[in-house]
């Protein structure tokens, strides 16, 4: 496969998996358009990426703003690789998130996802050539208290992606969601500063966005419907369906140890 024929657009790429990956994909040849909010992250990468002999190029875009993820298909044009990444999370019970939290959640984990996938989408098929990568998390398999509205983003995207996958089946044209458990990046920091965000548990914890990166190159080369980084974590849809009760059971203990209020009806 030549790669340097090959152009990736990476959503979130002013920080954690979505740098990385676009670093990655870089460093492999491509030609990457590094989409997200904040600029002058975005330049910076763009430098680091050329001079270190690789092509980037930034597409500065809020994707909560249908006109802007417009915008970037403008700007972009026939791409070989769309990585849906650009997301962020919120810690605490639903009843204490605002509408205004829960709704940029819906539109920058889910909106931007599907409706960027159905500006590139078409024509990967019209070419028969293309791969969107879904990046997804564990709590899309596992609803979990705390996360609720989070995990649920997520599980749309489980949900899209294998459904895409099986469309999509028999052609050059691919579609792969990547679960990945906890990552150490701004994910926490991000979620905390929000509204009435808490402490995600395990914001410490958690492979790195290198880790994600590399396990996404991989999927190009080798493409599958789903990945799980790191490994082990194929067993959590198992231990949801077997151990779901005892989930329902200790999982709001942990969420009222977390210090958070409970509102009563
Ligand atoms: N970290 C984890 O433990 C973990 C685990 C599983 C899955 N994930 C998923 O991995 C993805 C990347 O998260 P991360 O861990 O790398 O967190 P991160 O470091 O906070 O990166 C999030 C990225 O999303 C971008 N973004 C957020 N809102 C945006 C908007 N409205 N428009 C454009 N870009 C936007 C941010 O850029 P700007 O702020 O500059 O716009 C940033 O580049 C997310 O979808 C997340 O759900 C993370």
């Amino acid at each position: 496969m030549n790669w340097q024929d090959k152009t990736a657009v990476v959503t979130g790429a002013s920080s954690g998996i979505g740098a990385a990956t676009a670093r990655q994909l870089a460093g492999m040849g491509m030609r990457v358009f590094l989409v997200a909010r904040r600029l002058e992250r975005l330049l910076g990468l763009q430098a680091e990426i050329t001079s270190a002999g690789g092509r980037a190029e930034v597409a500065a875009a809020d994707l909560r703003s249908e006109v802007e993820r417009a915008r970037v298909f403008e700007q972009v044009g026939a791409a070989d690789v769309l990585v849906n990444n650009a997301g962020f999370g919120w810690y605490g019970y639903y009843s204490e998130m605002t509408w205004k939290t829960a709704r940029e959640m819906l539109e920058t984990n889910v909106a931007a996802t599907a409706h960027l996938t159905s500006l590139f989408l078409p024509g990967m098929r019209a070419r028969n050539r293309g791969h969107i990568i879904n990046v997804g998390s564990i709590s899309g398999s596992i609803p979990s208290q705390g996360v609720a509205l989070y995990g649920a983003t997520k599980s749309f995207l489980d949900n899209f992606t294998t459904a895409l996958a099986r469309e999509l089946r028999g052609t050059r044209v691919f579609a792969s969601v990547v679960r990945a458990g906890p990552v150490r990046t701004e994910f926490g920091e991000t979620a905390l500063n929000k509204e009435n965000g808490g402490h995600v548990p395990t914001e410490k914890i958690g492979v790195t966005s290198e880790a994600v990166a590399w396990e996404i190159w991989k999927l190009l080369l080798r493409p599958r419907r789903v990945i799980y980084v790191p490994r082990w974590l194929q067993i959590v849809p198992w231990a949801e369906l077997s151990f779901g009760w005892i989930i329902d059971r200790i999982g709001p203990l942990l969420l009222k140890r977390q210090g958070r209020r409970i509102q009563k009806a």
